[in-house]
C-alpha cells in the first residue's frame, strides 16, 4: 500500500532560488526574503525524518487548455529562464521522472471522468514552479517527480468548474498513490493573494521595498492560513471561490484544492513554516504530516498535575 507521507504548500517565486545561490542558477543575490527561505528550511527539516520514493507536484505555470497532463519522460535536463525575471532565475536544471506513478495518476484521473493527457516530448521545458518548488523542497534533487499540469478551468469556464475538477484530480491522486507502492510528497506550487508590484527596485533583493500589496490581500492570506491552523481544510475548499476571486489569487490554478483534497481534507493542524511577500504576493510555506494526532485527540489528553 502506498500512501501521502507528507504534503505542502510550497509556493514558487524564482526570488527564493535566486537567494539561495545555488550553484544550478546564473545571477547571484547578496540575500533576501529570508523569513520565507527560512520557512522553506523549517519543512526540509521536517521531512528529513521522513521516507519518501517521490514528489508529486501541480504548477500553475505549466498550463494547458484542454485537460490535466502529466509528465511522462524518463529525464530532463535543460535550462529554465523565468519569462518575467530573467535577471533572476536562468536556473540549469536535471531531473528524474517517476514514470509509472505518473501514468497511474493520469489513468485514475481519467477515471473519474477527467481529460488526460501524458506527456512525452523530449523535449518539453519543464515549467519554472515545478523547478521552484521542488527545489526549495529538495535541493539534492535525489528523489524523482511527477508534475501534473494546471487546466486553466478557471480562465476557460469560471473557477467553481476549477474547484470540482481539482476536487476529482484529488481523489484520484490519492487513490492512485494508495494503490502503488509509493510513499509520496504531493506539493501545491502556488502562492496565496498574488497582486503583485507592476516596478523592480534596481537592487531586487532591497527588501525596503517588500512588503504585501495591500492590507486587503493580506486580510485573505490571514484568514486562509489561520484556517489551515485549525484544520479547517473543508471551510477552505468552501470559500476557495471567493478567497480567488477577491486576492487575485494563484489559487486559480487549483493546486491547493487539490492537495487539500489529495490529503482527504485534514482535521489535524497545519505545520506553520513561514509567511512572507515576494513583489507584494502573499506566500505561505505550511506542511501536513498525516501521521499528526488530530487536534481533538491531542486535547482529550489529560493535563499534568501542578505540583
Ligand atoms: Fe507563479
Amino acid at each position: 500500500m502506498g500512501q501521502i507521507v507528507f504534503g505542502a504548500l510550497a509556493p514558487h517565486p524564482p526570488h527564493l532560488v535566486y537567494a539561495e545561490n545555488p550553484p544550478q542558477n546564473e545571477p547571484e543575490a547578496e540575500c533576501g526574503w529570508e523569513t520565507l527561505r527560512w520557512g522553506y528550511e523549517r519543512l526540509r527539516a521536517d521531512l528529513a525524518d521522513i521516507e519518501y520514493d517521490s514528489i508529486v507536484v501541480l504548477s500553475p505555470h505549466w498550463q494547458t487548455y484542454v485537460g490535466t497532463h502529466f509528465l511522462g519522460v524518463p529525464h530532463f535536463d535543460s535550462l529554465s529562464v523565468d519569462p518575467v525575471f530573467p535577471n533572476l532565475f536562468r536556473f540549469r536544471y536535471e531531473l528524474d521522472v517517476d514514470v509509472a506513478l505518473s501514468e497511474q495518476l493520469c489513468a485514475s484521473a481519467a477515471e473519474e471522468g477527467l481529460v488526460t493527457k501524458m506527456m512525452r516530448n523530449p523535449d518539453f521545458r519543464v515549467d519554472y514552479g515545478t523547478i521552484v518548488s521542488c527545489h526549495l523542497t529538495n535541493p539534492s534533487w535525489n528523489k524523482p517527480v511527477v508534475s501534473i499540469s494546471s487546466q486553466r478551468s478557471t480562465a476557460f469556464y469560471n473557477v467553481d468548474v476549477m474547484q470540482e475538477q481539482m476536487v476529482a484530480l484529488g481523489r484520484a491522486t490519492r487513490r492512485a498513490i494508495e494503490n502503488s507502492d509509493r510513499r509520496v510528497v504531493v506539493l501545491a506550487s502556488e502562492s496565496l493573494s498574488h497582486r503583485h508590484f507592476v516596478t523592480e527596485a534596481d537592487v531586487p533583493e532591497d527588501m525596503s521595498r517588500e512588503h504585501i500589496t495591500n492590507h486587503h490581500q493580506y486580510l485573505w492570506d490571514m484568514k486562509l492560513v489561520d484556517l489551515l491552523r485549525q484544520g479547517k481544510s473543508r471551510r477552505v475548499v468552501e470559500i476557495m471561490p471567493e478567497f480567488t476571486e477577491h486576492a487575485v489569487s494563484e489559487t486559480d490554478s487549483g493546486a491547493l484544492t487539490w492537495l487539500i483534497a489529495a490529503l482527504d481534507y485534514p482535521e489535524y493542524a497545519a505545520r506553520m513554516y513561514g509567511y512572507g511577500t515576494v513583489i507584494g504576493t502573499g506566500n505561505a510555506v505550511m506542511g501536513w504530516v498525516p501521521e499528526d494526532p488530530a487536534p481533538k485527540a491531542r486535547a482529550r489528553q489529560p493535563k499534568a498535575a501542578r505540583p
